[in-house]
């Protein structure tokens, strides 16, 4: 009957869409688009690969897409990851002031609204609200002493993070001072969510099994899932 084909194409194709989708992902995209993006209803998530290619994405978000008719309150978020200033691998930070390696701040963040509250609400996984290290250098930039240069000790390292500590800052990553600055200039809500996967105060390698940063890696998007369901009137 026209119920059963129904019910099984509503069954297969959901699946074969999927699949195909896939294909086409691993046939045109993922082999030349640095800036593989992906769209399910009213949300847009792009990754922009590299660090020095969020600039380039955010110009061509905002140039494009934005003023797209029907684009209205628009809300971005940075989700990503980062070395944690004296907190447990796996804690969410969601960051207040994105800061320069002297700790001066750049840029307040823009507006979280409820995220914060999301995060309140999400069992599971650690959230704080804190200061966010922006730096141009993962090793002597974010006062690594593993990397092929390094200019200083390990108690002048130590020295540099309590410093950090004190300033605030809870977490060190290399993008959340183009992503703030960028989304201000132009009066975009943003928000930058980081989730940690070291405490830098125990070390400079990441040696967390894969199965586990996968998990911790996930802890982001899961509060900005929560948000965006919100916005949308999904849950109360
Ligand atoms: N990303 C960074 O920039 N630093 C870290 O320590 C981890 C992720």
């Amino acid at each position: 009957s026209s119920t059963m084909i129904a019910s099984v194409i509503s069954k297969i194709l959901p699946n074969r869409m999927r699949t195909f989708a896939q294909f086409i992902i691993r046939n045109i995209c993922e082999e030349t688009d640095p800036l593989l993006h992906y769209k399910v209803r009213p949300v847009l998530s792009i990754s922009h690969g590299m660090g020095c290619l969020l600039s380039i994405m955010l110009h061509e978000l905002i140039k494009w897409l934005l003023p797209t008719p029907g684009c209205r309150d628009v809300v971005l978020f940075r989700i990503g990851t980062s070395g944690g200033i004296g907190l447990a691998p796996g804690t969410v930070v969601i960051t207040d002031k994105a800061v320069d390696s002297f700790f001066r701040p750049q840029f307040e963040q823009v507006v979280l609204e409820r995220a914060p509250a999301c995060s309140a609400e999400l069992s599971g996984f650690p959230t704080v609200i804190g200061n966010t290290m922006c730096t141009h250098d993962f090793y002597e930039g974010q006062g690594r002493l593993d990397g092929a240069l390094c200019s200083f000790s390990t108690e002048e390292k130590l020295e540099y993070l309590r410093k950090a500590h004190e300033a605030g800052v809870r977490n060190i990553e290399m993008e959340s001072t183009v992503f703030a600055a960028m989304c201000r200039v132009c009066n975009l809500k943003a928000a930058v969510i980081c989730v940690t996967l070291l405490n830098r105060f125990e070390g400079d390698q990441i040696s967390t099994p894969h199965d586990v940063l996968v998990e911790y890696q996930s802890r982001p998007q899961c509060l900005v899932a929560h948000f965006i369901k919100k916005r949308l009137g999904l849950i109360a």
